[in-house]
């Protein structure tokens, strides 16, 4: 089959690999319809995440159609079947997994002993990211192997286009989990830095959820147009000022909540010295991330707000102003998604028409392509916001 193959930084191509085969019974291998490149997988593409090996299958917001099933898939699914991949593999037994953490199963990494040593303790297994979440195939590929398939998958019904429902994998319910951490409250102000893929998940999420006011932080005009289509008022960080902008925004009081939907990423800017530290600091292994989102928003947090952080860390961060933050009184909220444990309810505001998350696609391309694709989605060329790619 044909899979987007990770060789190295900034090295994917398009290969030809060998088709995933059943290796346990709980197993399931679908033929994908639609697959998308994510935020997550760019700081895959330059290498920021360790354990990543040549030769390992990206992709991990992928869905299908089931064209094998194993003997221990219990009826939960069979041939024919319809359904989206969280990117979280889960066993659906464990103590965290009934408990609804499913981000952190404690079964699924199969790699467990590298998540111990690098986290203190193993998370869940993930697809197409790296080995210290267990070095799972991913599905920007024709084919997946799904393992614990009877019950990791979200089971979708027909007569709902791909667009409209591939994101349950990933992103859609990362930015409604993004607002849930906030605790939103009727008169509150809540904030969000990037407006990727991401960030726009988490702006209609947050008004769903009742927020008073959105204001969206970005420099890309096309993502600010999207983000105030979506009901955000918008900050464009290059040419003005994110603490006048705010503070004015909030009559001086700073909004209640912070969302981080950019991450360890951070734009490099001569004007916002810390960036161009972190990545001098990168660049000689002193410190894996550029957290200058965390910082601003420590900063500018009202005091007893809540910092919720969606965008993906990988290591050590430094300069966290810790003063600030236990002063203010300040709780954070953070983690890789714990994505079924929201999808019932987000696939139901799907089908009754409550939200649509086909808006954010710009690009729909061949498989093939999708090389090229990680450079343009990276680049922010051609308006690019998301990028669903077709096997
Ligand atoms: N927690 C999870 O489970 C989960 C799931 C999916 C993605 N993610 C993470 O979410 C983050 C965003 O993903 P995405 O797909 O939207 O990626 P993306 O790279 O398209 O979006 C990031 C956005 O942040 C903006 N940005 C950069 N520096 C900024 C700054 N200083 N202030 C404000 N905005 C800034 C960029 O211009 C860009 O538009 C990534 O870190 C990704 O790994 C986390
Ligand atoms: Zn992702
Ligand atoms: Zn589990």
């Amino acid at each position: 089959m044909k899979a987007l193959v990770w060789h190295g930084k900034e090295d994917i191509r398009c290969d030809t690999v060998t088709d995933p085969e059943i290796q346990d019974p709980r197993d399931a291998i679908i033929k994908v319809t639609s697959c998308a490149i994510c935020g997550s997988d760019l700081h895959l593409f330059h290498n920021f995440i360790p354990g990543m090996l040549p030769g390992d299958i990206m992709g991990h917001e992928t869905m299908g159609e089931v064209v094998e099933v194993g003997s221990g898939v219990d009826g939960k699914l069979k041939k024919g079947d319809r359904i989206v991949v969280p990117f979280t593999i889960i066993c659906g037994e464990c103590d965290q997994c009934k408990r609804g953490n499913f981000s952190v199963c404690e079964t699924t990494n199969r790699k467990r002993q590298l998540g111990d040593k690098v986290f203190g303790h193993t998370t869940a297994g993930l697809f197409g990211y790296t080995h210290l979440t267990g070095g799972y195939p991913g599905g920007q590929a024709e084919y997946l192997r799904v393992p614990f398939a009877d019950a990791t998958h979200i089971k979708v019904p027909d007569g709902i286009p791909d667009e409209q429902l591939l994101f349950l994998s990933d992103i859609f319910p990362t930015g409604w989990q993004a607002a849930v951490h906030c605790d939103i409250e009727p008169t509150d102000t809540v904030a969000i830095w990037g407006c990727g893929p991401v960030g726009q998940m988490t702006i209609r999420s947050a008004i769903l959820l009742g927020a008073n006011q959105v204001i969206a932080i970005d420099c890309i005009p096309e993502r600010l147009s999207m983000a105030e289509a979506g009901g955000a008022t918008t900050i464009n960080f290059e040419t003005e000022s994110v603490l006048e902008r705010l503070d004015h925004l909030t009559d001086g009081r700073g909004p209640e909540k912070c969302i981080d939907a950019t991450g360890m990423e951070s734009h490099v800017m001569a004007s916002q010295p810390d960036t161009l530290l972190d990545r001098a600091k990168q660049m000689v292994m002193l410190e894996s991330d550029r957290p200058h989102v965390l910082r601003e928003m420590i900063y500018v947090c009202r005091p007893g707000g809540i910092i919720s952080v969606a965008g993906v860390y990988s290591g050590f961060s430094d300069k966290i102003p810790m003063g600030a933050f236990m002063n203010k009184g300040l709780t954070m909220r953070t983690g890789q998604t714990h994505v079924n444990r929201w999808t019932d309810d987000l696939l139901r505001r799907i089908e009754q028409g409550e939200i649509d998350p086909s808006f954010v696609i710009t690009h729909t391309v061949p498989l093939e392509r999708g090389p090229e694709m990680y450079q343009v989605f990276r680049d922010k060329r051609d308006s690019c916001v998301k990028v669903v790619l077709k096997p």
